[in-house]
Order: structure tokens, then sequence, then C-alpha cells
């Protein structure tokens, strides 16, 4: 019997060596971190419980028969975070540079479906070459199994895909199709296909930072949602995230204990709008002023800054905020900033996270290289996520609310539960110059005139009042009372129940 244990032991310390401990000196010296080291870290201490530590693969091309690691290559299983259940696989470099074989692809599979089932997320460590060459189409097929559970766990429970190392082929594909992206500076990549593939193919000469490091997928492609200086920041901060939000579709977000007044008075916001209506401010200050003790969580924050999307808690419970920030091209809606918003929006809607959209947009932006690119069809998809929604939805204008990015920017129209606007704000089709500019073309040559008309205009529309009249602004409230409006409205829409038309699913402009 005792031989028996010792014969496990053995087995054991044999899984976790991995790909041996030279491969495993190669990691530590390029500054990363080990599957497992990786997983002790995102979870609770003592909490994770492995499956399927000794499954080897059964290929037997190319001599890698002879090569049949315990583990191959992912190490899976569940644990928590504070006291929270999360399924997690994490792909070992040091074997098959962490390549994806027919029965690793199993493993991930094994734990995707028990998350379904169980109702809990999936955190995905990728660090990984892609398909398994020596595998050729078995390895194909493990893929797919992968991409086609990660299509059905969309919306049912949320998937984290954290890029810790160079991925390519299918190791990012499959993060491609989860919710959140977060990459690690410096050591991390994404490519379909690495730099010297490009260079024969098109001849262009790239270095895999600038062909997919965390600069190019946080800063220009959007692929990623953010991105952290080392192995040990990204696996802290992680935590923070996961504690915003739901395990599943059938849950709510956790509720944190708070010790911020939710009727706080911030007298500071009365005189956050400028006095010119030219001149920016910054809504992140606002957002802190909102959330219990100014803890914003944000998403994508090296893109499309002209958007803001982010997690805060408001007594305690999660809400996602959209707010339009006044700093970066005026705030003005484009194609980018649409994007982003709508995916964001959509993740709240799918896991039942209520929508504060704080706006100060001046429309969107007009051009070629906007409508070339398609700025119809892509702020169709903010329009859309916003018109779709669910969830309970309260919104604030802090000033400019003009134009189609008015109906956007989750209005009364578009079934806003609170709809609120500061008396700073100005709801109208276009501002006062160039709304005077098309009606009075006639008078343009005389600026005593044009000045009047625009005064006139202004007048009539620079200010809430109008939108109020017609109830499509439910109440003009005192900048220094956002935080209580807000957190009440949020609280008396706790029970809120709305669904939307029987449909196979819709049709959202891709
Ligand atoms: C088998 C692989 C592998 C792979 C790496 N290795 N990728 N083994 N299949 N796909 C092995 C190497 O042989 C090496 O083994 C070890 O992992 C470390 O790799 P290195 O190349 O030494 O490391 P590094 O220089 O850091 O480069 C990492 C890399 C590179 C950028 C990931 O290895 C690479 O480009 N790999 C191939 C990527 C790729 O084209 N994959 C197929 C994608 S197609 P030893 O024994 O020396 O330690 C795909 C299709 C899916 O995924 C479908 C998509 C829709």
């Amino acid at each position: 019997m005792k031989d028996i244990l010792e014969q496990l032991d053995q087995r054991r310390a044999e899984a976790r060596l991995g790909g041996g401990q030279r491969r495993i000196d190669a990691q530590h010296a390029r500054g990363k971190l080990t599957a497992r080291e990786r997983i002790e870290l995102l979870l609770d201490e003592d909490s994770f419980e492995e499956f399927d530590m000794f499954v080897r693969h059964r290929s037997t091309d190319f001599g890698i028969e002879a090569d049949r690691p315990y583990g191959d290559g992912v190490v899976t299983g569940w644990g928590t975070i504070n006291g929270r259940m999360v399924y997690v696989f994490s792909q070992d470099f040091t074997v098959f540079g962490g390549s994806l074989s027919e029965t690793h692809a199993q493993k991930i599979c094994k734990i995707m479906d028990m998350a379904m089932q169980n109702g809990a997320p999936v955190i995905g460590i990728n660090d990984s070459g892609g398909a398994r060459i020596q595998e050729g189409v078995a390895s194909l097929a493990g893929y797919a199994d992968v991409f086609q559970r990660n299509v059905l766990a969309s919306g049912v429970v949320p998937q984290i895909s954290l890029i810790m190392g160079p991925c390519a082929g299918g190791a990012v594909y499959s993060p491609a199709m989860t919710d959140f992206i977060f990459m690690v500076r410096d050591t991390s990549y994404m490519f379909v296909t690495g730099p010297d593939v490009v260079k024969t193919v098109t001849n262009e000469v790239v270095t895999a930072e600038q062909l997919g490091g965390a600069s190019t997928h946080t800063k220009k492609s959007s692929v990623a949602d953010g991105a952290f200086d080392n192995d040990v920041e990204m696996l802290t901060e992680i935590r923070r995230l996961f504690d915003f939000l739901p395990l599943s579709n059938r849950d709510r977000a956790p509720t944190r204990p708070f010790f911020d007044d939710p009727a706080r008075v911030e007298a500071s916001l009365d005189t956050l709008i400028p006095d010119n209506p030219n001149q920016p401010y910054d809504m992140k200050e606002l957002i802190a002023k909102i959330a219990d003790e100014g803890d914003f969580y944000e998403i994508q924050r090296d893109f499309a800054g002209n958007t803001l999307t982010g997690f805060v808690r408001i007594e305690g419970q999660t809400v996602g905020v959209v707010a339009n920030q006044p700093m970066v091209l005026a705030g003005v809606l484009d194609i980018d900033s649409s994007r982003k918003a709508a995916r964001f929006v959509r993740f709240c809607d799918a896991f039942n996270i209520p929508i504060l959209t704080l706006v100060d947009v001046p429309g969107f932006l007009p051009g070629t290289s906007q409508e070339y690119g398609g700025v119809i069809k892509h702020g169709a998809k903010l329009l859309f996520a916003y018109g779709e929604a669910t969830v309970p939805k309260v919104t604030v204008i802090t000033r400019k609310a003009y134009g189609g990015a008015y109906d956007v920017m989750s209005s009364k129209h578009l079934r806003g539960d609170f709809n609120y606007a500061w008396p700073t704000a100005e709801i109208a089709v276009m501002g006062a110059k160039g709304a005077v500019e098309i009606l009075y073309r006639s008078e343009l040559g005389d600026a005593d005139k044009i000045a009047a008309r625009t005064k006139d205009y202004e007048d009539r529309f620079a200010n809430p009042f109008v939108a109020a009249e017609k109830g499509f602004i439910d109440e003009v409230i005192q900048p220094h009372s956002t935080r209580r409006r807000v957190a009440r409205a949020l609280a008396s829409l706790r029970g809120k129940q709305l669904s939307n038309p029987w449909k196979k699913h819709d049709n959202i402009p891709l």
C-alpha cells in the first residue's frame, strides 16, 4: 500500500515538472511564471482542484510517441476567487510550446462543459504556439471543439482570456470569442501567423511586438481589453475584475461591502462644466465621484478614449458605465468608440449588469474616413445594443446631447428607465453654430444678424427644458446630488422585468 501511495506522489511530482526543469528555467528567464504558478496566484490559496493531471497525448507521428509528458501541456481544474467558483485552464509552454493536441483540447472542453452546467466563469491562461503541428487535423479538430464551446458559453458564463506568452493561430481565435482579453506587456503576443510567415507572404518586416504585442492590441486593433506589466500584476488585477462579475447569466453580480454614503453630496460637481461650451473637462472625475470609493475598473482604457467603458459599484452593486469623454475628440462618437461601447453594453445586458450612461456628445464624427470605414454600420451597433438591452438603464446628460448621438446614448426613446439631465445640458439636433449656418445661409454675410440668430437658437435649445417639457428627460437634477439620484434610481430598478419579443436571435449589424 505504502508503495502505491508513493508511486502516486512520484507521478504527481513528474506531472508538476511539465516539460522539465530546463524549460521551466527558460520560462522564468523570460520573466514568465509557469502554468501552475499562475493558477496559484489567480486562485484562493489551496482552492485549486485539478482534473486530468495524468492525461497524455496518443499521437505517433514525427517521433512524438517517445515524448508523452503527463498533463499534455495544459493544467485544468476549478477553484475559487474570493470564495466564488471559477474554472481554469492554464497552458504549459514547457510542453511542446503549450501547443494544442487532441487530448489537450479534450481537457479544456471538459472544464468548459462543467462550467456551463454548474454556472461558473471560465478563465483561460493562454501561452501556446497554437495547433500542435505533429498532430495535424486532429489538433485542428480539437481547436474547433473549443471554439464551439466558446460560442455556446457566450452570454451564459463570463469567459476571460489571459494572454501570457506568444499565442498564434487557434490560440488567438479561441480568446477572440471570449468576453475579455488581457495581455502582459513585453512577454505576450497574439497573431494569426508570426513575423516569419508575414515576411514570406506579404514581404513586410515586422517584429513580434509590432505585429501582435500588447501595445498593438490595446491601442490599435482593440483585440485586447487591457495590458499589465507582468504576470503577477495581471493575475492580481483579474481577481479584482472577477469580483465585479456574476458567475453566470442565471446569477446577479455579487454585492460587496461598501463604506461610502450613497447620498454623498459632491459640491465640486456644480462647477465641473466649464463656462465655455467648447472647453473640455474630465468625465473620469464624474465617474469617480459617483462610484463607491471612487473605484473605476476601466475596460479598453487605451483604445477610443472618446468613450469610456468600465465597471463601478454603487451601494455595493456592480454597474457598467459608458461615458463620453470630452477630453478626447470632444467626446464624439466614431467607428472605434461605437464598437467599443456596443460590445460593453452587450456584455452588461447578457449578464444582468445595470448600465449607467453619462452623456456629453457633440454627435457622430463626420468625414470621408469615417463614412468609408462604415460609421453608419458601426454606429448602428451601439444604437442596436442600447435598444435591445433590458437591464436597468440610467442616463445623465451633463452637457451636449446632439443629433443621432442623443438618441443613441441610452435615451428615453431606447427604453432608458431614468433619464436625468444637469441644468447645463443642451439637447438639440446640432450645436448653435452649425444650425444657424444651415437655417440662415442667406444671412451669413451679416455678422450681427448671425450673432442674434445664434443667441436665439441657444436660448431656445441650449438647455434641458425643451426635452423635459416633453417627458424625454425625467428630471433636471443638481450636479452635486448625482450620486444620490443615480443610487436611488438603480435601487428602484432592482426588480425590473422586461423582455424582448421571442426570436431565434437578432441580427445586429456586424
Ligand atoms: C508543436 C510547438 C509548436 C506547435 C512551438 N512548439 N509551437 N510544437 N506545435 N504549434 C514547440 C517548439 O518546437 C519548441 O520545442 C517549444 O515549443 C518552444 O518553441 P520555440 O519556437 O523554441 O519558442 P519561441 O522562440 O518562444 O517561439 C514561440 C512561437 C513559435 C512564436 C509560438 O514556436 C511558433 O511560431 N510556433 C508555431 C506557431 C504556429 O504557426 N502554430 C500553428 C498555428 S495554426 P522544444 O522541444 O525546442 O522546447 C493553428 C490553426 C488553428 O493554430 C485554427 C485557427 C482557426
